[in-house]
Formats: C-alpha cells, structure tokens, sequence
C-alpha cells in the first residue's frame, strides 16, 4: 500500500532549527527514517516536502483522487490554513496530522490546530517516531 508523506514549510531546514526543540536530525535522515519504517511496516511511502500552501493543496487533491493515505506534517500551517484544512478533508482515505515536537507544550498559538478535525488522528512529541506511530496507525486502519 502506497502512503502519501506531506511535509511543511521549514521542515527542510531542520539542520538549523532548534535541536532542543526539533532534535538532530536533518531533513535527509528524517526522510530516510520515514522510508524505512514505512518499507518495515509494508507500505511504499512518497515523501514529499513544501514551504507552498498551494504546492502542499495540490498534493491533497492528488491524494484525494487516487484514494491513497496520507500522513502530514502541515509545521506552522496547521495552526492557520483553512485551505489546507479543506483540501485534507477531501482526502477519504486515512489521514493522520503528525509533529516532532508537541505542540500542546509549547506557545498559545501552536495549542489550536485547524487540520485536526479532519484527521483520524494526530500524533505529536516523539521526534522522528512521531511519522513511525502514524505509520503504525495507518497499518491498523488499513487492515
Ligand atoms: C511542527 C510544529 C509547528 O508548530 C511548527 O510550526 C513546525 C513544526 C512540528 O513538527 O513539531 O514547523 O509541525
């Protein structure tokens, strides 16, 4: 089974965001953690990065009309883009929100997420195996 990776504005550039908060992975290894843990539990993932909130819709819709899961990573879109909020409810297949940090712990504006009443889940606070939990969920949910 095929899995969609979507992942934010900024999540490239982990190299030099806070480690304290995002750890010390760099981009390439987080994508390289997500592709063996999706080979690991059956699925070919596409991992995907943007810093457009247009790019990241268009990436939706496709998912939307090949029926395919997603696991996103929206970064700080997830607290504002009611447009990425719409084009992930079109997505019928599984779709689970994930972060590497929590953002519950951390300022106000991050505690509101406008993706998650359109996810089947949102998995946030474990670094890397924030997308290896989601993976673990969308196994279940695809059985
Ligand atoms: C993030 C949390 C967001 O608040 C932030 O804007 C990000 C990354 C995370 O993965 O912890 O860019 O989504």
């Amino acid at each position: 089974m095929k899995v969609l990776v979507i992942n934010g504005p900024n999540l490239a550039r982990l190299d030099i965001r806070d480690s304290a908060i995002y750890g010390d992975m760099s981009y390439p290894q987080l994508v390289a953690h997500i592709e063996n843990a999706a080979k690991t539990h059956g699925f070919t993932s596409d991992v995907r990065q943007s810093d457009d909130e247009a790019t990241i819709i268009s990436w939706l819709h496709e998912a939307a009309d090949a029926n395919t899961p997603v696991i996103i990573n929206p970064a700080a879109f997830t607290h504002y883009s009611y447009a990425i909020r719409d084009a992930a409810e079109l997505v019928k297949a599984p779709l689970i929100e994930v972060h590497l940090s929590n953002p519950l712990a951390r300022e106000e504006f991050r505690h509101t997420s406008v993706i998650s009443g359109v996810a089947n889940g949102t998995i946030g606070g474990f670094g890397p195996n924030s997308y290896v939990l989601a993976l673990i969920a969308l196994k279940a949910l695809t059985a």
